[in-house]
């Protein structure tokens, strides 16, 4: 089996991007319980503890998602690499949410905002732990590498996520995509049979369909402002798959579904 064989052939796909973080914090389990039975498939971003632990959060900092500077021992710029997983454990990575109302769903929806006064405490996931419940809940995944290269797991990243996906026996269950490239030339020498994905922002690479095969990948997750109908049709006669981040408008991911875009990365995986 390969990882497409998890999805009808012709079917379009809605990936929640961070899980459903237009209604949850992204990247917290709460996202992810609430994308179960929205999306065919929940991203999420794994970068690294000072303690080498996977965990999942998008940012280098943690100033954004968590309630860090509440906590006297940890120090501007709050790198996540700075700090152990034990340390990282003790902020909430859930409260900043509901105080944000980052994408306006709160004030717009009342019960929205007393079933997130219902929920726990937000902590750190880890990579490990997350796949322990999304392979229990049969969910598809997209793993996003963040770029570690300023940081010393540069040369560990993905051997580490790899290793991870291997401890759970979900090979066929994740796609592993990153900004660096890099990676997925680590990821293809390790295990060829994995599912990658090279993820593209501002600019396309030179000679891209070229470029693409030497990277080995099926396909191409390109951000919506680089994506046209030209460059999906090229693409997909040249038999990759296009993925596009973050699609937010139903007419929007209509659109890019009638030109031959595979899958839509999309923050409302609840309205799609
Ligand atoms: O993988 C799609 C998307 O998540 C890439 O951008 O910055 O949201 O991780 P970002
Ligand atoms: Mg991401």
């Amino acid at each position: 089996m390969n990882f497409w064989d998890n999805f009808e052939k012709d079917k379009h796909l809605i990936i929640a991007h961070r899980g459903a973080r237009s209604i949850r914090a992204e990247n917290t389990m709460s996202a992810f319980v609430q994308s179960l039975g929205k999306c065919d498939m929940v991203e999420f971003d794994v970068g690294f503890s000072r303690d080498g632990v996977a965990v999942i959060i998008h940012d280098d900092t943690l100033e954004r998602t968590s309630d860090v500077r509440d906590h006297k021992e940890f120090k501007a710029p709050y790198n996540v690499v700075d700090y152990d997983y034990a340390q990282l454990l003790k902020l909430d990575f859930g409260s900043w949410f509901v105080k944000e109302d980052p994408f306006g769903t709160i004030k717009k929806d009342e019960g929205l905002k007393s079933e997130l006064d219902k929920l726990d405490i937000q902590r750190i996931l880890t990579l490990d732990e997350l796949l322990a419940f999304l392979k229990k809940n049969k969910m598809i995944a997209n793993i996003e590498i963040k770029d570690a290269k300023e940081t010393r797991f540069d040369e560990i990243a993905a051997k580490e996520v790899l290793k991870i996906v291997e401890k759970h026996n979900m090979k066929d269950m994740v796609c592993i995509s990153s900004f660096n490239h890099e990676y997925l030339k680590q990821i293809h020498d390790l295990a060829p049979d994995i599912e990658i994905a090279a993820l593209q922002e501002d600019h396309h690479p030179a000679n891209l369909v070229e470029y693409l095969k030497g990277l080995h990948v099926k396909s191409y997750n390109p951000d919506f402002d680089i994506t046209d109908e030209t460059l999906v049709k090229k693409l997909n006669n040249a038999g990759f798959f296009v993925n596009v981040y973050t699609v937010n408008k139903r007419s929007d991911i209509e659109k890019l579904f009638n030109w031959g875009v595979k899958s839509v990365f999309t923050d409302f995986p609840q309205e799609n």
